[in-house]
């Protein structure tokens, strides 16, 4: 066997025995009563925004699509769930303190504004989370309202 042979069979693998290392798929129990568009009841627009947009990493209503299901790829994919829950959790958002949530909500209007969010690796995959100019001021002015 030539040596490039046997790394592309070390590669594939350690790939095949990666794919036994499942990511906990299972969303966090949500109480509705708790949620940013239940409490904060924003225009339609806005909730229909915040939904295809940010729950997948910031709520207990993530949507895993199919690639979720391939390693590495579902690590890195998990771990900017759990980090964005941890950031930001709108499925939680009513049990913050007041000062956090206008917080949130000033971090909200400089990632929206400053387009780091949502971020450019899941914009890729969803092309529904790729906000025109007229969807960010949107969000913007509605949260500048809400400070
Ligand atoms: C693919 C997952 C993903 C999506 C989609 C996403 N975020 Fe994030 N977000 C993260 C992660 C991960 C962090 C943690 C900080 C970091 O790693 O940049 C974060 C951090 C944040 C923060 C905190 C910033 C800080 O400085 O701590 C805000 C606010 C935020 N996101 C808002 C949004 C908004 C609003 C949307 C939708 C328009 C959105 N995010 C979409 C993953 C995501």
């Amino acid at each position: 066997m030539t040596r490039r042979r046997k790394i592309l069979l070390g590669l594939l693998a350690a790939f095949i025995v990666a794919q036994f290392v499942r990511i906990d798929k299972t969303n966090p129990p949500a109480d509705a009563s708790l949620d940013f568009i239940a409490s904060k009841k924003p225009p339609a627009e806005i909730a229909s925004i915040l939904k295809t947009a940010c729950y997948d990493c910031h709520s207990h209503k993530t949507a895993y699509p199919w690639y979720s299901n391939v390693a590495p790829v579902s690590w890195w994919l998990k771990g900017h769930i759990n980090g964005g829950r941890e950031h930001l959790n709108f499925s939680e958002f009513a049990n913050y303190s007041p000062d956090k949530a206008k917080y949130k909500m000033e971090e909200i209007v400089e990632v929206v504004e400053g387009k780091e969010m949502p971020m450019l690796t899941y914009m890729v995959m969803h092309k529904e989370a790729w906000l025109s100019q007229e969807q960010r001021d949107l969000l913007v002015n509605w949260f500048k309202k809400e400070l």
